[in-house]
């Protein structure tokens, strides 16, 4: 199934599958285009530096537990800034009514993109850069990490990059207006291997969380190098209703710049899998 190109980039082919996965499913690389891995998405392994070795656990029931806010509720209350972070012009802090205002203003109607885990903002700064009509948010839990970004935001003239500390499943509903999201990003995220850390990870929440700020055909990209994990996340995003799954994503993908982990990845030759899913009309 096709949609039309008000919504989607033109051309590509959707899957609208309700739930879940299609049996084609395939990361990385499409065993019916010639089974070749992508440019930059090797199959092979290289010995060492390879974290996607480790098992993967997928838990369920009591032992993953509901969605739990990284840091708790609590965290979002930081009403002093730490002194070295006040140079910052573009950091949001949740609970500073001044620095969410600050954003707003700048916001001035524009469409947003948004990156959940931006690390040191390596992509989102390439992608500020690209896009000046947009205002590009990175959400991000450790904020020597925003800090780090906004740094790399300067240096680069990337003016319209804003970053906000914090859980994305609650940063992202204070700042970005229901559909106001032009595309969103969610890029190795955390693993979170052990059981008692499982209910960190993406699920619903965090899906329902992103639909709402994209706008209709919005786009989602998704990168892991642990596979299952992108799995699970894809199967929880289709069960929300709010997903379909982009099939020939390919030159989705070959479009995006790297993040600062899938340079490591990539030097490593650790595979890297990813999907786009796009925001239902
Ligand atoms: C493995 S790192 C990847 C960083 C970056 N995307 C990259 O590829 O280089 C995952 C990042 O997500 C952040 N993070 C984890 N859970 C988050 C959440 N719920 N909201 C916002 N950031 C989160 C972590 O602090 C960490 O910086």
């Amino acid at each position: 199934m096709r949609l039309s190109s008000s919504v989607t980039p033109p051309g590509y082919v959707i899957d609208s599958q309700p739930g879940g996965l299609a049996s084609n499913w395939a990361f990385g690389w499409h065993p019916g285009r010639g089974g070749q891995p992508r440019k930059g998405f090797g199959v092979e392994r290289i010995e060492g530096g390879n974290v996607s070795e480790r098992q993967f656990h997928a838990f369920e029931g009591e032992d993953l537990g509901p969605e739990a806010i990284i840091g708790g509720e609590g965290r979002l209350v930081l009403d002093k800034i730490p002194e070295y972070f006040q140079r910052f012009e573009r950091l949001i802090l949740p609970s500073r009514p001044d620095t969410v205002q600050n954003f707003r203003k700048h916001l001035d109607g524009r469409p947003v993109v948004v990156e959940v885990g931006s690390g040191r903002g390596r992509l989102l700064c390439e992608v500020a850069l690209s896009r000046p009509d947009a205002v590009c948010l990175g959400l991000e839990t450790g904020l020597g990490l925003c800090g780090d970004a906004l740094k790399r935001a300067e240096k680069k003239g990337a003016s319209n990059l804003f970053m906000a500390w914090g859980d994305a499943r609650r940063t992202i509903p204070m700042l970005v207006d229901p559909g106001s999201a032009d595309a969103a990003y969610l890029l190795f995220p955390d693993p979170w291997w052990k059981k008692k850390h499982a209910s960190r990870r993406h699920g619903a929440l965090t899906g329902i969380t992103i639909a709402n700020a994209l706008r209709s055909g919005g786009i989602l990209h998704l990168k892991s190098d642990v596979e299952p994990y992108l799995h699970e996340i894809v199967a929880a995003f289709l069960s929300t209703g709010m997903y379909d799954r982009l099939t020939d994503d390919e030159a989705v993908i070959a479009a995006m710049p790297l993040t600062d982990r899938e340079v490591r990845l990539t030097a490593a030759g650790t595979p890297v899998f990813a999907a786009v899913l796009l925001r239902r009309a």
